[in-house]
């Protein structure tokens, strides 16, 4: 499948998607490939208008195995790093996801040949950018996409300006991007902020020194990449420890860039002139081997998951241990088995190593399974309990105070009508469904759709009973809000 924006010059900017199947205006398809050709109005994509949601019948244990996806998280900044050369970046393990269809769209939107994977290569996209001709992230893509702002540093790296939407406020806090910007002026860029946008600019970048006055993942990904084309030494201080930081080093090492210190606090970039095309494979995800973990614990399954990496879960394989579950963890794959009632425990979400932001609402659905008093702290973001008052409307005992959650446990859970407020948030409603007594019926599965490839497919195939609904909405419906 290939992307093709339909107007480098942007002469007719129209918001609809197009598969040019039959169509013979489109470029040829080349073999064993699709062309899609996007046409944009003020960079706004359609969303398919399907209002999906997933009725789910709790109670069985989920048993068999389950293939873990590559990580969103890790393929976001991969793909962005495209933008780095004018030579192809082919990546493989690339989850089927709808962010993944957004980064396309962004970077197809700037010009680039998105080529898509078909079949058994569906993992797989080989992304040139020889020939970018529009260095923006419009307003209509950030919006349901906040890490499309990865772009803003390769961008001006490689081409000496960008013009990337601000972001604005989202469904789990404020997330704002000041960090990315502070640190773009300590290598030198100039940067205006007007009309809702973020205007940069910059002759060559220049080594600097960056002290993070907060450690953030997409922040220290952002600035890694620029600081790859920058003139002399960059040194990162106070930096996410995050795979997915390291999976992005080993990208660009593979890229030719000079990059130590990855995976420490501490990461020192020599800049190059230029960067090469390269082959590269995504790491697992470990939030959906994570969710899975949690799925096969509370449904008290057998769950084996394969093409993960264990060793990323480290804080997560401990907590669930100290509730008293057993996990056998080989090196890509991981058995779990739970038969036994689960103890409460405490967690506080902290940056990786620690226990992951994106576990929490997972976590708090086990809580209410747990016996005893669980209390669960958010560190990471100011307002990412919104999972709580839907799971307490299936007959969950939790009392949010500030940054607290205090999930008082075991409490059965019923079957309920529930709504999907983001991401993580809906895999939480998904796995107090499989636990639910009856029939419940999930709302605004899109958020989901966004970080978990076939979810329902996968939790059918190891037992559970799900199925998706679509309902037909009017063509022009709102855009998804966004989170995480
Ligand atoms: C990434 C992940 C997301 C995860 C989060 C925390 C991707 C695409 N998303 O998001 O799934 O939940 O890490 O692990 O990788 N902050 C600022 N100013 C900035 C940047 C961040 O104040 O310029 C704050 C944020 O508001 C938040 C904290 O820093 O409170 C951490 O955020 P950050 O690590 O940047 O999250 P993301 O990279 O957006």
């Amino acid at each position: 499948m290939k992307l093709v924006p339909k107007s480098p010059n942007g002469s007719s900017r129209k918001a609809e998607t197009l598969l040019s199947l039959g169509d013979p205006s489109f470029r040829k398809p080349v073999s064993r490939s699709r062309t899609i050709r996007i046409d944009f109005r003020d960079g706004a994509i359609t969303p398919e208008s399907l209002m999906d949601k997933f009725v789910i019948r709790g109670g069985n244990p989920l048993v068999g195995s389950v293939r873990i996806s590559g990580a969103k998280n890790a393929a976001l900044p991969a793909m962005a790093a495209a933008i780095l050369t004018d030579e192809p970046v082919i990546l493989e393990n690339i989850p089927d996801v709808r962010d993944i269809q957004t980064e396309r769209n962004l970077l197809v939107s700037m010009g680039a040949d998105v080529e898509l994977g078909y079949g058994r290569a569906s993992h797989r996209t080989t992304i040139s950018c020889n020939n970018l001709v529009n260095p923006e992230a419009a307003y209509e893509l950030v919006k349901t996409m906040r890490a499309s702002t990865l772009v803003l540093g390769p961008l001006l790296a490689r081409m000496g300006r960008a013009r990337v939407s601000q972001p604005g406020g989202c469904a789990i806090g404020a997330r704002p991007i000041d960090l990315h910007i502070k640190g773009l002026e300590r290598l030198g860029a100039s940067i205006k902020q007007e009309h809702g946008y973020i205007e940069a600019s910059a002759d060559r970048l220049r080594g600097g020194h960056i002290i993070f006055d907060k450690i953030t993942v997409t922040g220290t990904e952002d600035l890694m990449m620029a600081a790859t084309l920058a003139e002399g030494e960059t040194i990162m201080e106070n930096c996410a420890r995050e795979p997915e930081v390291v999976d992005l080093a080993a990208l660009l090492i593979k890229m030719g860039a000079r990059i130590e210190g990855a995976g420490t606090h501490t990461i020192r970039i020599h800049g190059v002139e230029k960067l090469h095309g390269a082959r590269h494979r995504i790491i697992p995800d470990r939030i959906e081997a994570g969710t899975f973990v949690i799925a096969a614990v509370l449904t008290g399954g057998d769950l084996q998951l394969t093409n993960c990496d264990p060793d990323h879960l480290g804080s997560l394989i401990q907590k669930l241990e100290e509730c008293g579950v057993s996990i056998k963890a080989g090196t890509d794959s991981m058995r779990i088995t739970n038969g036994h009632q689960l103890e409460a425990a405490d967690i506080s979400t902290e940056e990786f190593p620690g226990f992951p932001t994106d576990m929490q609402a997972q976590y708090m659905t086990l809580a209410t399974q747990s016996q005893g008093t669980s209390i669960i702290t958010e560190n990471i973001f100011e307002n990412r309990f919104m999972h709580a008052g839907e799971l307490a409307r299936m007959g969950a005992n939790i009392k949010v105070e500030g940054s607290r959650a205090i999930v008082r446990g075991k409490t059965p859970l019923s079957s309920a009508a529930v709504q999907c407020s983001d991401l993580r948030a809906s895999a939480s409603l998904v796995l107090a469904a499989l636990v639910a007594d009856g029939e419940t019926i999930i709302d605004r599965v899109y958020h989901v759709d966004r970080g978990y490839e076939r979810i329902e497919e996968k939790l059918k195939g190891v037992g559970a009973q799900i199925r998706r609904i679509g309902e037909i909405l009017p063509r022009r419906a709102a855009a998804p809000s966004v989170v995480a």
